[in-house]
């Protein structure tokens, strides 16, 4: 089967439960074999995959973000929204807030960043994160009254641990507003795939040292879980306002006609 949208489940968001029909494929790529669940929603064909694996059993550090991409992209797949549980650094943005961040910095250390193993591609980041999706998920969320930011700083951290609050008082003095461990390289990969890209970053607590507990994954997974139905409702809207086939720049050849061979 092919679809024009996905949806990559994060943290708390396993299920494709707003799908009708649903069938599930194995694909093959040159980097290894995805899970990808497709089904129907309005009419529209949507794939889903979860990126920590169903169970939740693939830390952020190991998952094989280039067998992903492109495992979409071989289904056709051109418009992806992704689900990321996030930490806060910014006080304005509290738990339970949705955040569509247009900016990250990239803290990784061991990741596959890019599909090309011959040659040289400095791809264009100016804009990462697709800000025509951006526009429907403000459109979206604006109609279901739920409390968003419409850009905001994701700094990508290696994990799998949490951050210490030195690190987090670093990320905060260079411009950071949240905190995850899994947007880099997905979005890099998908703007090197011609894939339209959004993150849906729900925020589940705030950073180590601005919150004076200590920080426990369970805890990230109850406020995803409380909720799942305001995402839910999100996701629903947007694949509903969203035109998989209009034209946009994310997916204009990402090579520069100028780079080196
Ligand atoms: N740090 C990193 N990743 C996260 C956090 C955090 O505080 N919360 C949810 N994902």
């Amino acid at each position: 089967m092919t679809a024009k949208i996905a949806i990559i489940g994060g943290t708390g968001v396993y299920d494709p439960n707003i799908l009708s029909d649903i069938s599930e494929e194995k694909i093959d790529t040159p980097f290894g074999g995805v899970r990808v669940k497709t089904g129907r929603y309005k009419g529209k064909k949507v794939a889903f995959m979860a990126r920590h694996g169903e169970d939740h059993s693939v830390p952020p550090h190991l998952v094989n973000y280039r067998a992903n991409i492109y495992g979409l992209r071989m289904l056709g797949v051109k418009n992806i929204l992704a689900t990321a549980a996030v930490g806060s650094l910014n006080m304005g943005m509290g738990p339970g807030h949705f955040v569509f961040m247009d900016q990250f910095l990239d803290f990784t250390k061991s990741r596959h960043q890019t599909f090309v193993e011959n040659g040289v591609v400095h791809l264009d980041m100016t804009e990462p994160y697709c800000p025509r999706l951006r526009g429907v998920l403000r459109d979206a969320a604006d109609k279901q009254g739920l409390r968003h930011h419409t850009a905001g700083t994701y700094v990508c951290a290696e994990g799998p641990r949490f951050e210490t609050p030195a690190e987090i008082r670093m990320f905060r003095q260079l411009g950071g507003d949240l905190v995850g461990m899994t947007s880099v390289p997905e979005v890099v990969l998908a703007r090197e795939a011609e894939i339209c890209y959004a993150t849906i970053a729900m925020v589940t607590n705030f950073g180590a040292g601005i919150s004076r507990t200590r920080l426990y994954h369970q805890e990230v997974v109850d406020i995803m879980a409380e909720n799942a139905q305001n995402l839910r409702g999100l996701v629903m809207e947007t694949i509903e306002g969203l035109d998989l086939d209009a034209p946009c720049q994310c997916q204009e050849p990402a090579q520069d006609p100028g780079a080196v061979k």
